[in-house]
């Protein structure tokens, strides 16, 4: 047979084209193209081999109640691993969990696998149902790594089945029966291999065929199988798309260098909800889950009401009004179906260059642009002309909107220097005309914020049942129409609608 034509896959988009051109036509990447062989054109003829398992046994078929084959989910006993999952994992589902090197993704999943195989103490009462058993699959690292890892870990003693192994015809060949574990860990997906394909590890073909055999075999024997998936610089697991199609639930492990926090998050997930994220400390015995993030994150930060002791020596210049500082404000946040408090900061700069600078960690910048020009053109600050930096104290990346009222606080206050009293929380919305949207999940906010000691809310208009809820939660609340009221409160004198601002707001309270 004559050797087919080469093919040349992008390995950011998997477009296929005859030749090799130096920037992808479909997605625009540059050096993207691998030659790869096409599937059907492989040596030995695939469609005899023993992987490909076209002719299987029609799909079992149930209603949505009766008794379901699947034992129900399981428990890690890792308590924010589970939240994220949707309260633990889903037998037979596929779940690819990225992250950046080092962030600690091996770490955690050895973690899991240990937490749900029960160590082996002779006499103990037998734990109900079936002990749970796990595999840790590595490509990465020798064995000798993973076990000095456990060892660290304190989970030396937990029967996890451990291998080094990168071919999936033979992780296959131990998995794939009857008995198979019910976790088995791959780290990582990119290092996996098909010998009936000729491109190299990593390669999109690569990948997607390795990631469809195993997610094919999990799906039949019903264990959950946790891939680990690289990121490329750009933030995305490496590989293609597709990838993120295939498995059940996508989960990203984030975190700031210098930062001890992990987060977790969820990005997809086929048996539980997104955007639901779970926080883990770094520290030397591995990942410590943080069952109460915003204490967390608040931490460091001027406490909540009246200061306890004052902060002031003989040698040290003390903050203006009492360990106040100007430029922070702290953020009611959601992040699920839990609420987060996290403290904003902001610094206004003048501009030394001609063009202002900006610098944002953990938000949107694009929405910050937005809030700088509703702040100048409709509150008539000037904002814009300056440096602006802007902060999410912690490590967290913020995505909703319903902060945008916490950073224009934060901004107001940094140009003004003015502080946000400290026992305040903020949050709403800004429309482009200047007013603030009411945002969801008011009470769960405010009930978190009374949790850590916080005794105002500054937050959007709400009339009736909410904002009476917010006053039997103990809270003052004051109700923030329009952004020029936020300017009007913070800095009177800065707001050239400061009268209007004030009868508006009384108006809308009594
Ligand atoms: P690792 O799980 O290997 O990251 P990934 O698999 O995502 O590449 O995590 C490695 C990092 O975690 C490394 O920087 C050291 C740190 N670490 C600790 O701080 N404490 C520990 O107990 C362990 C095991 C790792
Ligand atoms: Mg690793």
């Amino acid at each position: 047979m004559a050797r087919s034509q080469p093919r040349f896959v992008c390995q950011q988009c998997a477009a296929v084209s005859p030749k090799w051109i130096g920037r992808c036509d479909s997605c625009g990447a540059w050096n993207s193209l691998v030659e790869e062989l096409p599937r059907e054109e492989l040596p030995g003829g695939t469609s005899k081999s023993k992987l490909d398992r076209r002719a299987g046994r029609p799909l079992g078929f149930v209603g949505l109640t009766g008794s379901s084959l699947l034992p129900p989910r399981r428990q890690t006993g890792i308590a924010e691993l589970d939240r994220v999952c949707g309260g633990g994992f889903v037998p037979g589902s596929a779940i690819l969990v990225g992250g950046d090197p080092g962030i600690g993704k091996s770490t955690l999943l050895l973690q899991a696998a240990a937490a749900i195989t029960p160590p082996i103490t002779p006499g103990s009462g037998e734990p109900k149902g079936r002990p749970g058993t796990a595999a840790y699959i590595t490509g990465e690292e020798a064995i000798d790594q993973v076990r000095l890892r456990a060892e660290r870990l304190g989970v030396a003693g937990r029967p996890v089945l451990l291998a080094a192994a990168s071919n999936v015809r033979d992780i296959l060949a131990s998995l794939d029966r009857e008995d198979a574990p019910d976790l088995v860990v791959v780290d990582s997906i990119q290092t996996m291999y098909l010998d009936t394909l000729d491109s190299a590890p990593g390669t999109v073909s690569q990948v997607r065929a390795a990631a469809h055999e195993l997610i094919r075999s999990a799906k039949r024997r019903g264990f959950v199988l946790v891939l680990v998936g690289h990121v490329t610089k750009e933030g995305v697991i490496a590989g293609p798309r597709v990838l993120e199609h295939m498995v059940d639930t996508v989960l990203y492990f984030e975190g700031e260098r210098g930062h001890q926090f992990r987060i977790l998050r969820a990005v997809k997930n086929r048996f539980g909800a997104t955007d639901e994220i779970g926080v883990f400390e770094m520290s030397d015995r591995g990942l410590v889950e943080v069952p109460n993030p915003s204490a967390l994150f608040l931490a460091g930060r001027p406490a909540a009401g009246p200061p306890a002791f004052s902060v002031a020596t003989e040698n040290e210049p003390v903050e203006s009004n009492l360990g106040q500082i100007s430029g922070s404000a702290v953020f009611a946040g959601m992040e699920g179906t839990r609420p987060v408090l996290v403290e904003v900061q902001a610094l206004v700069a003048p501009a030394v260059l001609g063009t202002p600078r900006r610098a944002v960690v953990g938000w949107d910048g694009t929405r910050l642009a937005m809030i700088t020009a509703v702040l100048d053109a409709r509150c008539g600050l000037s904002v814009g002309a300056n440096d602006i930096y802007l902060n999410i104290a912690g490590g967290l990346r913020i995505a909703e909107p319903a902060a945008d009222l916490a950073v224009a606080a934060a901004l107001v206050s940094a140009l003004t220097e003015t502080p946000v009293p400290t026992d305040a929380v903020v949050f709403g919305e800004i429309a482009l005309s200047g007013e603030v949207r009411p945002v969801g999940h008011t009470e769960t906010r405010l009930k978190e914020a009374a949790k850590l000691g916080f005794t105002e809310a500054w937050t959007p208009i709400r009339r009736g049942k909410r904002r009476e809820a917010a006053i039997a939660a103990g809270f003052e609340t004051a109700p923030i129409g329009h952004l020029r009221e936020l300017v009007d409160r913070l800095a009177p004198e800065r707001s050239p609608f400061g009268s209007v601002a004030r009868q508006r707001r009384f108006g809308v309270a009594s």
